[in-house]
C-alpha cells in the first residue's frame, strides 16, 4: 500500500494567534466554538464581511470572551487583510459564496470572493513570515459528479457549478502559492455539511424550517441526487486536525461516507417532526445537478481521525436544534425565503 504524507512535526495552537475568515457563517462559527473550547490560551481574530450569510447571532454565547476578537471586514480589502496577518501565526479561511443555487442566478460575486478574495489573502501569506500554516477550506465540489467510486486528492478537479468552479480555481491558486512561493498552504476538501447555524437556503435547515411551518419542501429533479452529509462537528475536528499534523502543500478530502438520496433525507426530516410527506414538492431541476459527491478519505484517517456523530444521530439532533432554536431561524428566514421565491421564477421563465 503506498504510504500517505503526513507532517513529521505536531503544529501547536495554544498561546497562539489565529485568523479566521468568515467565522461569522456557519462552517466557520461552529470552527470558532470548537476551538474556543479545545485551546484555553488560544486568540481567535475573526474576519468576516457580514454578507446576507453571515450572522452575529451565530457568536452571540461567546461575545464576550477575550479571546475572541471579531472585525467586520471584506477579505478582498488589501490593507486591512495585510495588517490583520501581521498579529496572527495561524490562518482558516473559510470566507466565501457558498450557495450553489446562488452562483447559478449570478456568478459575479463567487469569481470576486472565492477566487479574488482567496488571491488577496494568498498574497498578505507571502509577506507574513510568520504564519506558519493556511488552511484553504476547498469543498468536494471541486471534482464534480460521479456516479461509482470515491475521488481521490490526486484526481482532476472537473467542477460543475459557477460555485464550485470558484472554489476551483482558490484551491489551484492556494497550492500554486505553495508550490512559487512555498507559502504554508494545506488545503481540506469536505463534503456537505449539516448542524447547528446553517443558514436555512441549504438543503437540510431549509427543509426542517419549511416541514415546521408547514411549507412545502422544494426537492429538485426526481430526488434521487446523492450527497455525503457530514457533521459540521465531525468536520470542525478534521479541519483542526489537518492544520495541526497535515503535511503543507497536500490536499485533504473530508466525507463521511454517509450517502444519502435527496428524497430519503427529505423523507427522514418529515417523520422527525411528525409531518405528512404530503409536504415533499418535486419541483424543476437545478441546472447542471450533480448527481453524487463521494470521496476517499484514506489520506486523512491516516493523521487519526473518524467521524463521531453517525447521520441518523446527527440528523435527529439537528432537527431538534432548529425545534429549539425557532429564533434563531425565524430572523433570517424571511430574507432567505425571497431568494427561494426569486429563483423558482427564475427556473420559470427559463421553461
Ligand atoms: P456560509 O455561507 O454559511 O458562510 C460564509 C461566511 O463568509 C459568512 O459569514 C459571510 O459573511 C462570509 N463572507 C462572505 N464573503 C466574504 C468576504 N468577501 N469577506 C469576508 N467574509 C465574507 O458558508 P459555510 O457553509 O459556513 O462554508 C464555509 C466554507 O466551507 C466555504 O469556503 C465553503 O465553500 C466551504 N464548504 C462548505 C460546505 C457546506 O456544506 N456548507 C461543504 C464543503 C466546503
Ligand atoms: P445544497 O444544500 O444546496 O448543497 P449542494 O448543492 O452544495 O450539495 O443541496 C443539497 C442537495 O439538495 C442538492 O442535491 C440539491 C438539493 N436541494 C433540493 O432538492 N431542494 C432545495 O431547495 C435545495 C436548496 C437543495
Amino acid at each position: 500500500m503506498k504510504k500517505v504524507k503526513t507532517s513529521r512535526t505536531e503544529r501547536r495552537f495554544d498561546s497562539k494567534t489565529l485568523l479566521v475568515t468568515g467565522g461569522a457563517g456557519f462552517i466557520g462559527s461552529n470552527f470558532v466554538h470548537s476551538m474556543l473550547k479545545l485551546y484555553p490560551n488560544v486568540r481567535i481574530v475573526n474576519l468576516d464581511k457580514l454578507t446576507y450569510a453571515g450572522n452575529l447571532d451565530n457568536l452571540a454565547d461567546i461575545g464576550c470572551d477575550p479571546r475572541h476578537e471579531f472585525i467586520r471586514g471584506d477579505i478582498r480589502d488589501r490593507e486591512l487583510v495585510q495588517n490583520t496577518f501581521e498579529h496572527v501565526q495561524g490562518v482558516f479561511h473559510f470566507a466565501a459564496e457558498t450557495h450553489v443555487d446562488r452562483s447559478i442566478v449570478d456568478a459575479g460575486e463567487f469569481v470576486l470572493t472565492d477566487v479574488f478574495g482567496t488571491f488577496v489573502l494568498l498574497e498578505a501569506l507571502r509577506r507574513s513570515p510568520q504564519v506558519e500554516f493556511f488552511v484553504h477550506v476547498s469543498t468536494d465540489e471541486v471534482y464534480g459528479s460521479r456516479d461509482k467510486g470515491f475521488f481521490k486528492e490526486t484526481d482532476p478537479l472537473n467542477p460543475s457549478s459557477p460555485y464550485a468552479a470558484s472554489k476551483a480555481g482558490a484551491d489551484r491558486l492556494a497550492h500554486a502559492y505553495f508550490v512559487t512561493y512555498g507559502a504554508p498552504v494545506v488545503i481540506v476538501r469536505p463534503s456537505n455539511n449539516y448542524g447547528p447555524y446553517q443558514y436555512p437556503e441549504k438543503f437540510i435547515p431549509l427543509f426542517v424550517t419549511n416541514a415546521m411551518e408547514d411549507k412545502p419542501l422544494p426537492l429538485y429533479g426526481k430526488g434521487t441526487n446523492v450527497r455525503d452529509w457530514l457533521h459540521v462537528e465531525d468536520n470542525c475536528r478534521a479541519i483542526e486536525l489537518v492544520a495541526r499534523r497535515g503535511a503543507l502543500g497536500e490536499a485533504y478530502n473530508i466525507g463521511a461516507n454517509d450517502e444519502r438520496r435527496n428524497i430519503d433525507v427529505a423523507r427522514r426530516i418529515v417523520k422527525l417532526l411528525g409531518k405528512s410527506r404530503d409536504l415533499i414538492k418535486f419541483v424543476p431541476d437545478r441546472a447542471g445537478h450533480d448527481r453524487r459527491y463521494a470521496v476517499n478519505c484514506r489520506k486523512l484517517r491516516a493523521l487519526g481521525w473518524k467521524t463521531e456523530i453517525a447521520f441518523e444521530e446527527g440528523l435527529e439532533k439537528t432537527v431538534s436544534w432548529y425545534v429549539e432554536n425557532e429564533s434563531w431561524w425565524r430572523k433570517i428566514k424571511e430574507q432567505s425565503a425571497e431568494f427561494k421565491s426569486f429563483y423558482a421564477e427564475y427556473y420559470k421563465d427559463r421553461k
